[in-house]
C-alpha cells in the first residue's frame, strides 16, 4: 500500500507528498470517503492526482491511498442494460436528482445469476475462453470467459444452477500449479485494450437504416465514424436513431458532458421500444455511460476509455458492439480544463497537445476481431463533434478526422430546413465505401456502387447549377439543366430525407433501401431519354407518378414489394406515355 499526503488543491487537481513509490496512471483513493482518483505526474517529491470525484471538503493534510495498480474496471453479468457514470458505478436514478452515485463507491452490488456450465473439470482453458453461459431473468444470455491473463486446468467446476457473481465457478491450475478462482466477474484496466487473437479485415457495414448512411456513407463493423454538427444540427437525435436502429447486439452509449434530462429521455424511451432482432425491451441491449455536464469534469477523460472497454467486454463474449459518444468535443474540454489546472502549455485551440493521441487511443480501438476464443466480433465507435460555431477546422474535428473512417458532416442549413438527417452528402465521406459495395453486390444489389456514384454526381451538378440558378433564374436553364435539379429534388426529398419520428420510415431495411435505389435510378435513366426527346422536365415533375415517388419513403412500409413494383411500373407507363404524347418540342 502506498501512501502520500495531500498538500494542495484545485479542483479535481490534487498535489501530494508521496510516502512510497507511486507509478503513473496508479489508481488511488482520497480521503476518509476514499474519492477515486489516477496518478498523473510523478516528480521527485510530489505526485499530481487527478480526482474523479466532486474535492470539495478536501483539504491539504488528507491521505491518498494506492495499491499499485491501474484505474480499473468490474466487468460482469449485471453490466447490460444498466445506467453507470464514467467509472462504471450504477447510477441509482438519474431522472429526479440528476445522476447521482454515492462518493467513493467501488462496482455494482453482488447478483445472483443461472450458470451454465460448457465445459468439464479436466479440460485445459486458454485466457478469453468460454467457461458457460448466463440467462439473466429478462435479458440476453451472455457468455462468461476465463479472465484474459490466466489460462490453465479446470478444477472444482459447480454444477448447473444459480450463484452470485462474485463467487468462484471454478478453479483454474495453471502451469506453476497456482490455483486461479474464476467468477462471473473479473477487472480490467480501462486504458489497456483487451486481447484478441486477430484483427480481421472491416468487410461487411454495420447496418444503421439510416438510407444516407447505408447507401452513401457506409460505416463497417469495426468502423469507426465521426458527426461533426454546430448546435442543434441534429447530432444526439442521429446518435440516437444509430443506437436504437442499428444492426449491433450490444449498445454502449457514453453520454459525455451533454445535458443530463436528454439521457434520462434516451433511458425512457429504450425501454419503451421494442427490439426488432429480440423482442425484449432495447433497454435490455443497452448499456448507458452517463458523465454530464453537471457531474465531475475529470471522470469525463475517464468514461469514453470505460466505453470503450466495456464495449470489448462483450465484443469477446463474440458479439458486435456498437459505441456512440455525445460528445467527444466535451471529452476534449475536460482535458483542456484539466490542462489548465495542471499548469501544461496550451496547444491549439488551448487544448493540451497530447488531445490527438487520446482520440487516436479511443478510436484505434474500434475493429472486428477473432476473439481469444475463436469467435468473430466487432467494436464500432461512432463519436460526435460539437465545434465552437460549426468551424470544422477547429483541431477536435481536424484531429478526429485523422482517425475515422466514415465522416458525417451535419450542415446547419439542411437543418434549419428541418431536412433530417442533416447530413451534408457534399462534406461527408467514407473510405469503406469500396469494400462495402462488395458487401452491397454479394446481396444482390449489383448496381449499388453505380447508383450511388450516380447520385453523388447528381448532387454535385445540383450544387453548381443552384448556384446559376440564383443568378439567372431557373427559368433561362436549357432543359438539360433542369432535369438535374428535378433528379437532385427526387433524390433529397424522396431518399436521402428520413424522419426519426415516422413510424415507416425511422429505419428502412437493406431491402427497402436497395428498392428505393433502383426506383430511383429507372427514373434518372427515363427521365434523361424522355427529355433528350424534347419534353420539358416540368411535365415529368407533374405527373402524379413523380409526387408519389417524392413521397415513397413516407408511404409504402417495408415488405410491401408489390407496391414499390406497382410503382416502377407505373414510372415505366407514364414516360413512355409522356414520350409518346407528342409534346412540344423545345430547344435545349
Ligand atoms: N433525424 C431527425 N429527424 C427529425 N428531427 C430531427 C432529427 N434530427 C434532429 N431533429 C430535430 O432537431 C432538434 C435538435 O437536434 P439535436 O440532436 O438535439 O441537436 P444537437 O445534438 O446537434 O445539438 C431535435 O430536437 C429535433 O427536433
Ligand atoms: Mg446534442
Amino acid at each position: 500500500m502506498n501512501l502520500a499526503i495531500i498538500e494542495s488543491v484545485s479542483g479535481p487537481v490534487v498535489r501530494a507528498r508521496p510516502e512510497g513509490s507511486f507509478v503513473m496512471r496508479e489508481a488511488v483513493r482520497v480521503g476518509e470517503k476514499g474519492l477515486l482518483g489516477e496518478v498523473i505526474r510523478i516528480k521527485e517529491s510530489e505526485i499530481v492526482i487527478q480526482v474523479y470525484e466532486d474535492t470539495t471538503g478536501i483539504r491539504p493534510g488528507t491521505r491518498i491511498e494506492g495499491d499499485g495498480l491501474p484505474l480499473s474496471i468490474h466487468l460482469g453479468p449485471g453490466i447490460l442494460g444498466g445506467t453507470f457514470d464514467g467509472l462504471l458505478r450504477p447510477i441509482a436514478d438519474i431522472s429526479i436528482n440528476g445522476p447521482w452515485v454515492e462518493p467513493g463507491s467501488v462496482t455494482s452490488k453482488s447478483a445472483h445469476y443461472y450458470f451454465i456450465p460448457q465445459v468439464v473439470a479436466g479440460s485445459s482453458l486458454q485466457a478469453g475462453a468460454i467457461l458457460g453461459r448466463v440467462k439473466p431473468k429478462d435479458g440476453h444470455e451472455q457468455r462468461i470467459l476465463v479472465p484474459p491473463g490466466i489460462s490453465g486446468v479446470v478444477e472444482e467446476l459447480v454444477a448447473e444452477g444459480e450463484y452470485r457473481d462474485d463467487v468462484p465457478l471454478c478453479m483454474l491450475i495453471d502451469e506453476d500449479g497456482t490455483r486461479h478462482p474464476v467468477t462471473m466477474c473479473h477487472t480490467w484496466p480501462v486504458r489497456r485494450p483487451r486481447p484478441t487473437a486477430a484483427r480481421l479485415p472491416s468487410d461487411e457495414p454495420m447496418l444503421t437504416g439510416q438510407r444516407i448512411i447505408d447507401c452513401m456513407f457506409p460505416i463497417a463493423r469495426g468502423g469507426k465514424a465521426a458527426i461533426p454538427g454546430g448546435f442543434g444540427t441534429g447530432k444526439t437525435v442521429l446518435l440516437e436513431t444509430l443506437a436504437k436502429w442499428c444492426n449491433a447486439d450490444v449498445i454502449v452509449y457514453v453520454g459525455c458532458g451533454e445535458r443530463g434530462n436528454e439521457l434520462a429521455g434516451l433511458l425512457e424511451e429504450f425501454y419503451q421500444l421494442e427490439d426488432p432482432h429480440t423482442g425484449h425491451s432495447l433497454l435490455k441491449r443497452t448499456v448507458i455511460i452517463a458523465n454530464t455536464s453537471n457531474m465531475p469534469v475529470a471522470a469525463r477523460e475517464a468514461s469514453i476509455y470505460t466505453g470503450v472497454t466495456v464495449a470489448e467486454y462483450f465484443r469477446d463474449q463474440g458479439l458486435d458492439v456498437a459505441l456512440m459518444a455525445d460528445s467527444t468535443s466535451r471529452w476534449a474540454e475536460a482535458l483542456r480544463e484539466v490542462s489548465g489546472l495542471l499548469g501544461e502549455l496550451p496547444g491549439e485551440g488551448g487544448y493540451p497537445a497530447y488531445m490527438s493521441s487520446r482520440l487516436a487511443d479511443f478510436y484505434e480501438r474500434a475493429a472486428k476481431v477473432r476473439t481469444l476464443a475463436g469467435e468473430t466480433g466487432s467494436v464500432t465507435i461512432i463519436g460526435a463533434v460539437s465545434p465552437p460555431s460549426g468551424d470544422f477546422s477547429e483541431p477536435v474535428t481536424s484531429h478526429s478526422r485523422r482517425y475515422i473512417r466514415s465522416f458525417w458532416a451535419l450542415d446547419a442549413n439542411r437543418a434549419y430546413a428541418r431536412f433530417y438527417p442533416a447530413i451534408h452528402p457534399l462534406h461527408s465521406y467514407s473510405t469503406d465505401e469500396e469494400r462495402m459495395a462488395n458487401w452491397w453486390h454479394a446481396e444482390g444489389n449489383v448496381h449499388w456502387q453505380e447508383l450511388r456514384t450516380r447520385f453523388l454526381t447528381l448532387l454535385e451538378e445540383q450544387a453548381h447549377l443552384e448556384r446559376m440558378a440564383r443568378i439567372i433564374g431557373k427559368d433561362a436553364m436549357p432543359a438539360h439543366q433542369r432535369y438535374i435539379l428535378m433528379c437532385a429534388e427526387l433524390l433529397n426529398e424522396g431518399f436521402l430525407r428520413q424522419s426519426a419520428f415516422s413510424e415507416i420510415d425511422r429505419s428502412a431495411s437493406p431491402d427497402r433501401q436497395a428498392v428505393m435505389m433502383r426506383i430511383i435510378g429507372e427514373f434518372i435513366e427515363q427521365a434523361e431519354r424522355v427529355v433528350s426527346n424534347g419534353v420539358p422536365p416540368e411535365l415529368i415533375s407533374r405527373l402524379p407518378v413523380f409526387r408519389r415517388l417524392m413521397r415513397m419513403s413516407e408511404e409504402i412500409p417495408d415488405g410491401e414489394w408489390e407496391t414499390f413494383s406497382e410503382l416502377a411500373d407505373t414510372l415505366n407507363k407514364s414516360m413512355v406515355e409522356l414520350a409518346d404524347s407528342g409534346q412540344p418540342m423545345e430547344d435545349s
